[in-house]
C-alpha cells in the first residue's frame, strides 16, 4: 500500500513533490491505515544518462539533494521508498533503463535506501516473445537485488506479457496484468490493445494505455488465483479521486482492487484530496480486505453479460468472491450495465470452492451479511480532516471519530480481536441453503463480509469450519 506519482502527475516529479506528499500521508492518516510506499516512477532521471562511471544519476533540478535524503526522510517519517527502472535499453519515456546494467543499478537503488522498485518493460531489445525470454531479462534484477542484500520489493511491470502470472512469483512481489489504467470505469478506449480478446485469453501483444475498470478486472478474472502471500497480480494504481468516475465507480473500483490483492497505490494528488475521496480510501473495513492474513485473491463465481448496457454497449454484471482468514466469505456484487439490478447469488455457488453442488459444510448454516461501506467516514468528517492545519488537530478528529489505527492495532490483531471498526454493519441474514439477493444500482458495487452465525452448542466448536468436511457433519 502506499501512493505513486504517475497517474496524477506523469513525468512532473520533484523532490517537492514527493516530500509534500508525504507530509500529506501523514496527516491525513494514511500512512497510520498502512499506506507507506511513496514511489517515484519514470522521468526521475538526468536526460543526459548515465555518469562516466555508469551510474544512473537523478535530474539535479528536479532532485537538488539527490535521492538518498529523500529516502532518509521517508525513512524518519515512518515510510518507504520506492522508484522506477525498465527492464530495456530506456524507460518508457526514454530515459536509460537497466537492461544489461542490473547490477549497477541495484547497487545504486541500495544506496539511495530504496524499499520497493518498479520493473518496467519498455525497449526490451526484442528480449520478448515467450515466458524463458522475458523471465531471464527480469531475473536478471531480481538476482541483481537480492545481492545487494538490502531487502527491496520488486514490482514487475510487463504488463501480463508471456504469461507472466506463470512466472512472477518466482522472483517478483508483484506483477502488473494489464496495460495501464485510466479514470474510467467502463468506457472502451482503442488505446487499450486487445480489449476485443476474448474473456479468458490471456494472450494480448500490445497491452497499451487507457484500460478501464472492467476491462482489467475481465483480464484478470481466469487467473486472478494465481495471487498469493508474497506476491500478487497488480491491477495498477488507483483512480480514486481522479476526477473522472463517480463516487459508486469509485466506491466500486477500490473495493475490488482491495479484495483481488491488487497493491493499493494511490494515484491521486494527495495534497489537494476531496473529502469524498478520501472517505473511500480510508475506510478499515474495506482495507481489512486487502490485509486479510489468509492472503488469496477473491475469484470471480459469475459473469453476466446479458444485461442491460450502459452509455458505452456494456452490459454485464459480476459476482467476486473469497475466502477470508477468520472464516468469512467476502463477496462483491457489480453492476456495469445501464439499470439497477437485482443480482442474486446462492450460498451453494458462493461456497463451490469447499465441495460442488451444494455440498460445501458452509451451505447448512446461515450467513450474517455485513455491508462493508456503512461506516464509511461522514463528509463533515473528513471536510475537517482535510482542513485542519496542525498536527494535534487532525489527531483529536481521528480521535473523535474512532478511527482505525493500523500503526496501533495490525489488520491481523484488529480481525482476530473482532474489532467492529474491520466488520462494517450487519444488514441482514441469509438463510442455510439460501440465496444472497441485493439490488445493484447501475455502475455500482455492493460489497459483504458473510459472517457465519454460529448457534448455540453447535457441534463444530472449536474446530474451524473450513476444515469441517463433508463427512463430519
Ligand atoms: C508504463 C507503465 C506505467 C508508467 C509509465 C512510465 O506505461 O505501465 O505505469 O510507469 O510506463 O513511463
Amino acid at each position: 500500500m502506499g501512493w505513486n506519482n504517475w497517474n496524477a502527475f506523469g513525468c512532473d516529479v520533484s523532490e517537492e513533490l514527493l516530500l509534500t506528499t508525504s507530509d500529506a500521508i501523514i496527516s491525513l492518516g494514511l500512512r497510520d491505515l498502512g499506506y507507506d510506499y511513496v514511489v517515484l516512477d519514470d522521468c526521475w532521471q538526468d536526460a543526459n544518462g548515465r555518469d562516466k562511471n555508469g551510474k544512473l544519476q537523478p535530474e539535479l533540478n528536479k532532485f537538488p539533494n539527490g535521492l538518498k535524503s529523500i529516502s532518509d526522510h521517508l525513512h524518519s517519517k515512518g515510510l518507504k521508498y520506492g522508484m522506477y527502472s525498465s527492464a530495456g535499453e530506456m524507460t518508457c519515456a526514454r530515459f536509460a533503463g537497466s537492461l544489461d546494467h542490473e547490477v549497477d543499478d541495484a547497487n545504486s537503488f541500495a544506496e539511495w535506501g530504496v524499499d520497493m522498485l518498479k520493473y518496467d518493460s519498455c525497449y526490451h531489445m526484442g528480449r520478448v516473445g515467450t515466458p524463458t525470454v522475458s523471465f531471464n531479462r527480469f531475473k536478471a534484477m531480481s538476482d541483481a537485488l537480492q545481492a545487494t542484500g538490502r531487502n527491496i520489493l520488486l514490482n514487475l511491470c510487463n504488463w501480463g506479457e508471456d504469461l507472466v502470472h506463470t512466472w512472477g512469483m518466482s522472483i517478483s512481489n508483484s506483477w502488473r496484468m494489464s496495460g495501464d489504467i485510466y479514470d474510467a470505469f467502463t468506457r472502451p478506449d482503442d488505446l487499450c490493445g486487445c480489449n476485443t480478446l476474448a474473456p479468458g485469453d490471456v494472450n494480448c501483444v500490445a497491452p497499451g494505455t487507457h484500460c478501464s475498470v472492467l476491462f482489467i478486472l475481465n483480464k484478470v478474472a481466469p487467473y486472478a488465483d494465481r495471487s498469493i502471500p508474497g506476491g500478487w497480480s497488480d491491477l495498477d494504481m488507483l483512480e480514486v479521486g481522479q476526477g473522472g468516475m463517480t463516487d459508486e465507480e469509485y466506491k466500486a473500483h477500490f473495493a475490488l482492487w482491495a479484495g483481488l490483492k491488487s497493491p493499493l497505490f494511490l494515484g491521486n494528488d494527495l495534497r489537494s484530496m476531496s473529502p469524498k475521496a478520501l472517505s473511500i480510501i480510508n475506510n478499515p473495513a474495506i482495507l481489512a480486505l486487502s490485509q486479510d492474513p489468509h492472503g488469496r485473491s477473491m475469484t470471480r463465481v459469475r459473469r453476466d453479460t446479458n444485461v442491460a448496457a450502459d452509455e458505452w454497449g456494456i452490459g454485464e454484471t459480476h459476482v467476486w468472491a473469497g475466502h477470508l482468514h477468520n472464516g468469512d466469505q467476502a463477496v462483491i456484487l457489480v453492476n456495469f450495465g445501464g439499470k439497477d439490478i437485482d443480482i442474486k447469488v446462492s450460498l451453494a455457488e458462493l461456497f463451490i470452492p469447499f465441495g460442488p453442488g451444494g455440498s460445501a459444510p458452509h451451505n447448512k448454516f446461515d450467513w450474517a451479511i455485513h455491508d462493508l461501506w456503512a461506516h464509511r467516514m461522514s463528509e463533515a468528517t473528513a471536510e475537517s480532516l482535510i482542513a485542519a492545519s496542525t498536527e494535534p488537530e487532525r489527531a483529536a478528529i481521528l480521535k473523535a471519530a474512532n478511527w482505525y489505527n493500523a500503526t496501533e492495532i495490525p489488520y491481523e490483531k484488529g480481525l482476530r480481536e473482532e474489532d467492529p471498526r474491520l466488520f462494517g454493519e450487519k444488514i441482514g441474514v441469509v438463510k442455510a441453503g439460501g440465496v444472497l439477493k441485493e439490488k445493484v444500482k447501475s455502475h455500482s458495487a455492493k460489497v459483504f463480509r458473510l459472517r457465519r452465525v454460529k448457534k448455540e452448542g453447535e457441534v463444530f466448536k472449536g474446530k474451524s469450519i473450513d476444515r469441517v468436511t463433508k463427512d463430519e457433519l
